[in-house]
């Protein structure tokens, strides 16, 4: 593909290029993200959502002294600040940096800076996947974290259209002024800093078990891309339709897919061609209508207590 690609599907009009032009409903760029940074205008997105590199080693990354990925995470960081309006929100997906097989949170780390350049943390979000790499001299890890920290004491948070179903929708109260009236919303439950949304992870753990069908519908050739379902509760709990979400590190694309397909702006940058190829393809599928992607909020597949990858193998029981 030549740049820059323009193309107008289902209304949307899309942009794949080197550098960011205004006027558009998704923007992709390939290059690196502080030069593509460099081209975009101050104060116009409302969400920065990603997952950065962690400096350990996989196909897309130099790995490079702590404190050297720090420091430059800090630059990109600083960059997106002059990004975001004074009502926007900054959401840094993170899990562990390891050396010499010791662990490294990488939210502790991130959280300082964030607070040096004044942000304020709203929540610590868990993100708890049941399924990955088995660890052998520590306990495997199975949640990575969300920090999602606004700008000002101004922020959207819309509450109500990302809430879940109630445990107990008909449990009443027995006493007082709501005396026999639902204590439930009737809109459904806060979901809680605590989410489970599959990884894809999941997917390679379960490849190996013939009879096991579900396989994640994501899934391309990215080791670590978002569930798409992931951003979209991030999406439609901090903006509002028209709304710019920027990705600095967007990979396959799957926060400019959650961004469309709830009416917002989307715009992401990620060096690699492959990447941001797949991630052009995956728009356009999603401009179709025929992306593969598992539906927000369904819940996580458990296997029947009849089903053979769920009983003990035979030959244990001897
Ligand atoms: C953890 S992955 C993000 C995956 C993404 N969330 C998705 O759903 O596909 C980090 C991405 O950052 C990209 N990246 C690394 N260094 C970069 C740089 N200097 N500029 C732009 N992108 C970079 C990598 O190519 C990789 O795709």
């Amino acid at each position: 593909m030549v740049f820059p690609n323009e193309i107008m599907l289902n209304t949307k009009k899309v942009l794949y290029s080197k550098m960011f032009k205004e006027g558009y409903d998704v923007v992709l760029g390939c290059d690196d993200v502080l030069e593509f940074i460099k081209t975009m205008p101050r104060n116009m997105a409302t969400l920065v959502v990603t997952s950065p590199p962690y400096n350990i080693g996989k196909p897309y990354e130099e790995v490079v002294a702590f404190e050297e990925y720090m420091k430059w995470q800090e630059r990109i960081i600083t960059g997106c600040v002059e990004l975001l309006k004074p009502n926007g929100s900054i959401c840094w997906e993170v899990g562990n940096y390891i050396e010499d097989m010791e662990v490294f949170p990488l939210d502790i780390y991130f959280y300082r800076i964030f607070k040096k350049l004044g942000f304020k943390l709203r929540n610590r979000i868990i993100w708890y996947f049941g399924h990955g790499l088995h660890a052998k001299q520590r306990f495997s890890g199975r949640y990575e974290v969300i920090l999602w920290f606004t700008k000002g004491n101004e922020y959207v948070f819309n509450l109500d259209d990302v809430r879940i179903p109630q445990k107990y929708p008909g449990k009443r109260a027995y006493k007082g002024p709501n005396n026999g009236k639902p204590t439930a919303h009737r809109l459904g439950k806060n979901p809680s800093d605590i989410w489970e949304i599959l990884a894809t992870d999941w997917e390679k753990t379960l490849w190996n078990i013939p009879n096991v069908k579900a396989s994640h519908p994501e899934k391309t050739v990215h080791s670590c891309q978002f569930p798409i379902e992931l951003v979209e509760r991030l999406v439609l709990a901090l903006t509002n339709e028209r709304d710019t979400v920027f990705d600095p590190f967007m990979g396959v694309g799957s926060s400019i897919i959650a961004a469309l397909l709830h009416n917002r702006i989307g715009i992401g940058v990620d060096k690699e061609r492959i990447y941001s190829d797949i991630a052009y393809h995956r728009i356009m599928q999603a401009l179709k209508g025929n992306l593969r992607k598992r539906a927000l909020g369904k819940p996580i597949y458990e296997p029947k207590a009849t089903e053979k990858v769920a009983r003990i193998p035979p030959e244990w029981k001897t």
